[in-house]
C-alpha cells in the first residue's frame, strides 16, 4: 500500500481500519489522522506507531485517499473544511451509513469518490466491505481503496448506488440478526433445561464457530447444514420447523426487505 491516506475520524471503525493497515504493512508515514479528539488509547497507539495525527485541516495537503470515518450526522459539519484536502490525485471515501455519493458531491464538488459500507466484525479484521465509486475514479484509486478495505475483511463492488440499501440490508446490518440468532438459542436452551449461563455460552461459541467453519469452508452454508443434518436425526427435527413455509427463510427476507426500506427512507 504505497500512497499516501488521511484519515478523517479515528473512531471505532477508523480505528479499526488504521490497526488493520498497519498489520498489513502500510508504512505509517503514509498515514495522516486527523481527529480533534482521539480516545486515550487512540492516541497512545498513534504516537507508539508513530502516525501522524492532527486537529485541523488546515495544517494538511491532499493525499491520495481521503477517507471519512466520522458518524454520518457529522457529515454536513465536517465537508466544509475538508475541501481543500482534495486534490486532483484524491480519490475521497466515505464508510458513513446512509451519506449519498450525491450528498458527498455537494460539499466536495464534482471529484472522485466511493462510498463504502463496511460491517462491524471489521473490528476483528473479518468484515464485509461494499464498495461503489463514482464516474470519476480511476483504476489505481480502486484498487488502493479495494487495497484499504481489504485490511479489515472481504471486499466486493457494487456499480450501482441504489443496491447499497440492500447491502445495508445483509451485510450492514446482518450481524444484528446473527447476534439475535444467538439471543433465541440462549433463551431456548433456558426454555430447554439449561442453565442460563450455559446456555448463552452454548449459543455464542455455536454461532461463533459456525461463521468461523463457514468462513474457512470451500461449500456454501447449504452443503454445510446438510453435511451436519442425518435423516430423521436432531438437526433434521429442528430444520423440519425452520424450513417451513413462513419459517425462518420468509422470516429473514421481510427482515432484510424491512432494512431495505429503511436505508432507503434515510438515504
Ligand atoms: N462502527 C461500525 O461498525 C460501522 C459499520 C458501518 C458503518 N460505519 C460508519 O463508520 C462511521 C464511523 O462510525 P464509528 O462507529 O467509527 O463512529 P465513532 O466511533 O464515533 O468515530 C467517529 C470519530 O470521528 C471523530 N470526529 C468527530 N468530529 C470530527 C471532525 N470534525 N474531524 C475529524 N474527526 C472527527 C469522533 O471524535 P469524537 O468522538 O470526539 O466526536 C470519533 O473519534 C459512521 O459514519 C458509521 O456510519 C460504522
Amino acid at each position: 500500500m504505497n500512497f499516501s491516506v488521511t484519515l478523517v475520524g479515528a473512531g471505532n471503525m477508523g480505528g479499526a481500519m488504521l490497526k488493520g493497515w498497519i498489520s498489513n504493512g502500510m508504512k505509517a508515514d503514509n498515514i495522516t489522522v486527523l481527529d480533534p479528539a482521539p480516545s486515550d488509547t487512540m492516541r497512545d497507539y498513534l504516537s507508539s506507531n508513530n502516525i501522524r495525527h492532527v486537529e485541523n485541516a488546515d495544517e494538511l495537503q491532499p493525499p491520495d485517499v481521503m477517507l471519512l470515518a466520522v458518524k454520518p450526522q457529522m457529515m454536513e459539519s465536517v465537508l466544509p473544511g475538508l475541501v481543500g484536502l482534495v486534490g486532483p490525485q484524491t480519490v475521497a471515501v466515505s464508510v458513513a451509513a446512509g451519506t449519498t455519493l450525491a450528498t458527498l458531491g455537494t460539499f466536495l464538488g464534482d471529484v472522485a469518490m466511493v462510498r463504502v459500507m463496511p460491517n462491524t466484525p471489521s473490528l476483528v479484521l473479518k468484515g464485509m466491505s461494499v464498495g461503489c465509486p463514482n464516474s470519476k475514479v480511476t483504476e489505481m484509486q480502486r484498487q488502493n481503496v479495494h487495497a484499504l478495505m481489504h485490511a479489515i475483511g472481504a471486499v466486493e463492488w457494487v456499480e450501482d448506488e441504489k443496491l447499497i440499501d440492500a447491502v445495508t440490508a445483509v451485510s450492514g446490518s446482518g450481524p444484528a440478526y446473527v447476534f439475535y440468532l444467538a439471543e433465541c438459542m440462549a433463551e431456548a436452551g433456558k426454555a430447554a433445561g439449561l442453565p442460563d449461563t450455559l446456555a448463552m455460552t452454548l449459543a455464542a461459541q455455536t454461532v461463533s464457530g459456525a461463521g468461523e467453519l463457514l468462513g474457512q469452508s470451500q461449500e456454501p452454508p447449504a452443503q454445510l447444514r446438510r453435511n451436519v443434518t442425518s435423516p430423521n436425526g436432531t438437526t433434521a427435527a429442528a430444520l423440519d420447523v425452520l424450513m417451513t413455509e413462513n419459517g425462518m427463510g420468509d422470516l429473514v427476507e421481510r427482515a432484510v426487505m424491512a432494512a431495505k426500506k429503511r436505508s432507503e427512507e434515510l438515504s
